[in-house]
C-alpha cells in the first residue's frame, strides 16, 4: 500500500534522515539516536504532566500523549520520537479490561484463560485508533524532518499479560495452556496479532516512519518453544504489514539464542539487548542485518568516563553491521538524571 501523500515518508521530509537511513543499512555521516522508554517517569515534564492522569487515560488524551512524545525530542535531540502509548492500549481499545497499575505494570482483573473468555473478545475497530491518529497529526506536524515510531507488543509478550492477569516471570497459566490446550492458545495468540497489527498500521498510515514490535518476554522461551508457540504469530503481524514501506524493528530481552529466528518473522532491523555484543548479534545475523542498541542502561549510573567508554565501544561494535542506530539494550530506568541521558545523545552525535 502507498502511504497518503502527506505522509512525512511520502512526502519526503523523514526519507533522508539518519534513522531511516540506518535502518535501510547505510553507514551514516553521524549515528542515529533515540531510547527506549524515552519518554517517562526520567523527565520531571513528563512527571508534571501525567499528575492526576491514569496511564492509559493520558495515553488516549491525543494532546496529552503529542506532548510527552515530543519531551525528550525536544530536551535531548534525540534522532527520533516513539510514540507516547503502551503495548496494551489497543486491548483496551477492543474492550479487554487492562490497568496500568504504578510501578507494576498491565493488570487484568479478569484474565483470558478459558475458551468461554476467548470468545467473549472482540476484534479492534480500526475507527476506534482516532485518539491515537490525532495525537500523530500534532506529533508529526511539530517533529518536521524527525520520524516517529510506531509500535506494537508481539503477540506473545501481549498474551504473557492476558494470560496470567499481570507481569509474571515464570509464565505458569500460559505454559500449561501451551502444553495442555494448544488451540486456545493460538486462537488468543492470533486474536491478539490482528488486534496489535491494526494498531501499528493505524500508527504508521497516520504518520510514523518506522515500526517497531516489541517482544519483551520472549527471551523467557526457549527456541524450540518460541518457534512453535510465539513465532508463527509474529510472523502474521509482520505479514499483514509488508505492504508498508517502512522499516520494522523487532526487539526482546535476552534473545541472543532467538535472534535469527526473531529476525525471521519479517524484521528489517534487529534490537539488541545489552547482554549480546553487537559484533556478536552481527554474526549470529550473517552480517546483513542493520543492528539497533545496546548501551547498558546500568552504565547510565556510573562515572560519566565509564559510560563514555562503555558508548565508544557500542559504536566500534556496531561499525560490523550493515547499519546501526544507538540504543539502550532495554528502556531508561525512571531514575535516571535526564542530564545523563542529553549528554550521552551530544556524545554520538560527535557534539563533544
Ligand atoms: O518512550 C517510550 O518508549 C514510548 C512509550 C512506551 C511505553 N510503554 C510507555 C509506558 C512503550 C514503547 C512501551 C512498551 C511496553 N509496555 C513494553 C515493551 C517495552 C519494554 O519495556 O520491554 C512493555 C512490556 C509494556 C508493558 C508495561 N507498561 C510495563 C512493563 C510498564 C511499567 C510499569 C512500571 O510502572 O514500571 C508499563 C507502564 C508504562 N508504559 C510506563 C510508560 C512511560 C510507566 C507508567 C508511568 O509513568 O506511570
Amino acid at each position: 500500500m502507498n502511504l497518503p501523500s502527506a505522509h512525512p515518508l511520502a512526502s519526503g521530509k523523514t526519507s533522508n534522515s539518519l534513522l531511516v537511513r540506518s535502518y535501510l543499512g547505510e553507514k551514516t555521516e553521524s549515528k542515529a539516536i533515540w531510547l527506549m522508554r524515552q519518554a517517562g517517569r526520567s523527565l520531571p515534564e513528563y512527571r508534571k504532566v501525567r499528575e492526576g492522569v491514569a496511564m492509559l487515560d493520558s495515553c488516549l488524551r491525543p494532546e496529552l500523549a503529542a506532548e510527552i512524545t515530543m519531551q525528550p525530542v525536544r530536551r535531548h535531540k534525540v534522532d527520533a520520537a516513539i510514540f507516547f502509548s503502551d503495548i496494551v492500549v489497543p486491548l483496551k481499545l477492543a474492550g479487554v479490561d487492562v490497568e496500568i497499575a504504578p510501578g507494576i505494570g498491565p493488570v487484568l482483573e479478569n484474565p483470558i484463560r478459558t475458551r468461554a473468555d476467548f470468545e467473549r473478545l472482540e476484534e479492534l475497530d480500526p475507527a476506534s485508533l482516532a485518539p491515537i491518529t490525532e495525537a500523530i497529526g500534532l506529533i508529526t506536524a511539530e517533529l518536521g524532518e524527525t520520524p516517529l515510531i510506531g509500535f506494537g507488543g508481539a503477540p506473545f509478550t501481549l498474551a504473557s499479560y492476558l494470560i496470567e492477569g499481570g507481569p509474571s516471570k515464570e509464565l505458569p497459566v500460559s505454559r500449561a495452556m501451551m502444553a495442555n490446550d494448544p488451540d486456545l492458545w493460538n486462537d488468543i495468540l492470533a486474536w491478539t496479532a490482528r488486534v496489535t497489527a491494526t494498531f501499528i498500521r493505524g500508527q504508521v498510515l497516520a504518520g510514523a516512519s518506522a515500526l517497531q514490535l516489541f517482544d519483551s518476554w520472549a527471551g523467557r522461551l526457549g527456541l524450540e518453544d518460541y518457534k512453535k508457540f510465539a513465532a508463527p504469530h509474529s510472523k502474521a503481524v509482520m505479514d499483514s504489514l509488508l505492504d508498508l514501506p517502512v522499516s520494522r524493528v523487532h526487539f526482546g530481552v535476552q534473545t541472543k539464542d532467538l535472534l535469527a529466528e526473531m529476525y525471521g518473522v519479517g524484521a528489517t532491523v534487529m534490537g539488541v539487548d545489552y547482554e549480546t555484543p553487537l559484533d556478536e548479534a552481527n554474526r549470529i545475523l550473517g552480517g546483513k542485518v542493520p543492528l539497533q542498541g545496546n548501551i547498558n542502561p546500568d552504565f547510565l549510573f556510573k562515572p560519566w568516563a565509564e559510560l563514555e567508554a562503555h558508548v565508544r565501544d557500542v559504536i566500534a561494535r556496531g561499525e560490523s553491521a550493515p547499519g546501526h542506530v544507538v540504543n539502550l539494550g532495554h528502556g531508561v530506568p525512571p531514575e535516571t538524571d535526564p542530564d545523563v541521558i542529553t549528554k550521552m545523545v551530544a556524545l554520538v552525535h560527535g557534539d563533544i
